[in-house]
């Protein structure tokens, strides 16, 4: 495993002030595992708020757009998430690249912009039932990574990539642990084609209902260097189980 395991919340359109409470008691149990890194990627409205509510945890957005400034409307850019407090933010999520018809080249230039504004960056790939289906899915998710990892002068040490299989988002289904090991190795393999010797620090996460039962097995898989969640974040409960799976592996 590449560094800390890193287990991140995407709370995609989900959060209003209300759910502070939550991210305050994440907040609050991350004191108890230094050797896990946690963030969470709230909705936009929350990054401020929830900034001034945690000390220990990361703070992310969920996208951002490739120009610091300018006529977009609706939009936000990466410094203005690095001012509203962020650390890091998530790009080419599967649900940007369906919704919002972002290509590679935009995910590209949205990794890229973020890097330069001082941010993190969790690049998502993953491949649809379909592509798995027809046999296609390392060569899918090996394109999408070819065509996003943004070009970094030396080590791309603030990039993780989240393999996220499009099938298994929000569906309860998760590949086979031999199915993510195969994937993880391949997106490893290409890393280090990309980026040379220190694509093998890139840490890469797996997500696509990863829940508190099935969290420990999969973060165990070689090369899983922590995990993307939806759904069982937005509870501290469900969220800390997670955590706490991560915990006993590096305990
Ligand atoms: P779920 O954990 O709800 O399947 O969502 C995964 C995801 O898309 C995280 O970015």
């Amino acid at each position: 495993m590449a560094g800390l395991p890193y287990i991140v919340g995407n709370w995609k359109m989900n959060g209003t002030r209300a759910m502070l409470n939550e991210a305050r008691a994440i907040d609050r149990a991350a004191a108890r595992f230094p050797k896990v890194q946690v963030g969470i990627a709230p909705p936009a409205t929350l990054i401020h708020r929830m900034r001034e509510s945690v000390d220990l945890i990361g703070i992310g957005g969920q996208d951002c757009h490739v120009e610091e400034n300018g006529a977009y409307t609706g939009d936000l850019s990466a410094p203005m998430l690095k001012d509203a407090g962020a650390d890091f933010t998530i790009v080419g999520h599967s649900e940007r690249r369906e919704y919002h018809a972002e290509n590679d080249a935009h995910v590209n230039a949205k990794a890229q912009a973020a890097l330069s504004s001082g941010l993190a960056v969790i690049l998502c790939v993953g491949e649809t039932e379909a592509q798995r289906d027809a046999g296609d899915a390392e060569g899918i998710v090996t394109a999408q990574l070819e065509g996003s990892c943004p070009i970094v002068d030396g080590a791309p040490e603030k990039l993780s990539v989240a393999y996220e299989p499009v099938w298994a988002i929000g569906t309860g289904r998760v590949p086979s642990v031999e199915d993510v090991a195969a994937m993880h190795k391949a997106i490893r393999a290409k890393l280090v084609a990309i980026y040379g010797d220190a694509g093998a620090d890139v840490r890469i996460l797996y997500g696509g209902s990863v829940k508190a039962e099935n969290a420990a097995e999969l973060l165990a898989v070689p090369e899983v260097g922590g995990a993307l969640v939806g759904g069982a974040s937005l509870t501290a409960e469900s969220f800390l189980a997670i955590v706490g799976a991560a915990v006993s592996l590096v305990d």
